[in-house]
């Protein structure tokens, strides 16, 4: 047989079985056997067809009748302009996350990043990522160990193993890194309309990579909930959700302290991602701050009725200078029942001896994290400085103008 018969033959079959994009998938279909750019092979449409190719491609034409997607029959799928094994293991990529990959690429431009994808399936989110985002690295997570084999392989072929790194894990399971940006196109679909899906997707994309739960949001939530305490400051939450949810997350993000930055649309027009800002740490920082400063009131000498200092009793003077200078040393030891140790310049020390060593193992990624850990608390060390500093000279103040009165009240008497 020639090529020009074999196409059609396999085209009419599944015009046949409903398949709509039938002469589409048969033309792929033996480009694919013949090894040959589709464009190529359709300018030798007289050539003849080896039988052994001729088998393969009826074999394939079957399980295309029965509703198998090309990209799982071929086990490869474009992303980004990069071939992508894929297998039913995880989730086809969809050209809509290559808008999301676009924005994010955009925004972090020349900048070096540290991420996290969640859900990373075959991995086309972040190694695309990674491939434009040269200063960068990034951690890949799923929940299905056979996805992180797959994302695997994925980051040798396109030679990013040195800048990822991929586990299997649940999101919820993620304690002591701090990222940049967060990553996600999580299973969105309400498990009630599961059934509705187009026959290729639910019989064959998995279940895991697509059920959120009883709204749809449960993942999402999920995700959005991790982040906040895994996000530095004003770092970014970039989501695919599904068709219709924007609302929905826009509010679960405005509660959870984020605000939307873009909205992006797919080729129907529909809000299909939305990249956000973490924005809450500094109000809670704050509000800690404020806090503090309530439980830690100035001190003020204790009087009796006649505005007389009390001079017995604990010396509260000596708790108001050990605050300040701890302070002064940078130590946030805190006393009695708010006692929780925290000494920020040891945690600093501690991260960059971290980065050190995992310099000497040869590990890029892990001396990243360290340092991004070191980066994150001398920020917060100085904005803490720069906050409680004020607070007090204002005490200092207060307690020089009590004195004062007292000194007074005792000269008149
Ligand atoms: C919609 S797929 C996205 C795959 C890939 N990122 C993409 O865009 O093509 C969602 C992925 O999330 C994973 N997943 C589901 N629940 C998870 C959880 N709790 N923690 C981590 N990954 C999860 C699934 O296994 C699946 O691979």
């Amino acid at each position: 047989m020639i090529i020009s018969e074999l196409i059609k033959l396999g085209s009419q079959n599944l015009k046949k079985g409903q398949i709509h994009t039938h002469a589409l998938d048969s033309e792929i279909i033996l480009s694919n056997i013949l090894k040959q750019k589709r464009e190529t092979m359709l300018t030798s449409m007289e050539t003849i067809v080896s039988n052994k190719d001729v088998k393969s491609f009826k074999k394939l034409i079957k399980r295309r009748l029965n509703s198998e997607p090309i990209a799982y029959i071929l086990n490869v799928k474009e992303f980004w302009s990069k071939n992508f094994l894929v297998n039913k293991n995880a989730l086809i990529p969809r050209p809509e996350t290559e808008i999301m990959v676009e924005k994010i690429i955009q925004y972090f431009k020349n900048k070096k990043i540290f991420f996290l994808d969640i859900g990373t399936g075959s991995g086309c989110i972040i190694l695309s990522l990674l491939s434009e985002l040269r200063f960068s690295y990034g951690i890949g997570l799923d929940i299905s160990k056979k996805a992180i084999d797959l994302a695997l392989i994925n980051s040798e072929n396109q030679k990013l193993k040195n800048k990822s790194r991929f586990y299997k894990r649940s999101l919820n399971n993620i304690y002591g890194y701090k990222f940049d940006l967060i990553v996600s196109n999580p299973p969105y679909i309400c498990n009630h309309q599961l059934k509705n899906l187009p026959r290729d997707i639910k019989r064959y994309e998995p279940k895991l990579a697509l059920d959120g739960g009883n709204d749809g949001l449960d993942v999402i939530k999920k995700v959005i909930y991790k982040a906040k305490s895994i996000l530095k400051k004003n770092g970014m939450l970039a989501l695919e959700i599904g068709n219709g949810q924007h609302r929905s997350v826009s509010q679960i993000l405005k509660r959870n302290g984020f605000r939307n930055k873009f909205l992006l649309k797919d080729y129907q027009n529909n809000i299909r991602c939305i990249l956000s800002i973490l924005e809450w740490l500094l109000r809670v920082l704050i509000s800690n701050i404020f806090m503090n400063n309530q439980k830690r009131r100035p001190f003020r000498p204790r009087t009796n009725k006649n505005n007389f200092r009390i001079r017995n009793g604990s010396n509260r003077s000596n708790k108001s200078d050990h605050y300040q200078s701890n302070i002064g040393n940078n130590n946030f030891k805190r006393n009695g029942s708010m006692s929780n140790p925290f000494n920020v310049e040891k945690t600093i020390q501690k991260f960059q001896q971290l980065a050190k060593d995992a310099q000497s193992l040869g590990d890029p990624v892990l001396v990243e994290n360290y340092l991004q850990h070191a980066d994150h608390y001398s920020r917060r060390l100085s904005e803490l400085n720069s906050k409680i500093k004020p607070l007090i000279n204002k005490n200092q103040e207060n307690q020089n103008s009590n004195n004062e009165t007292i000194d007074q009240k005792n000269k008149e008497e």
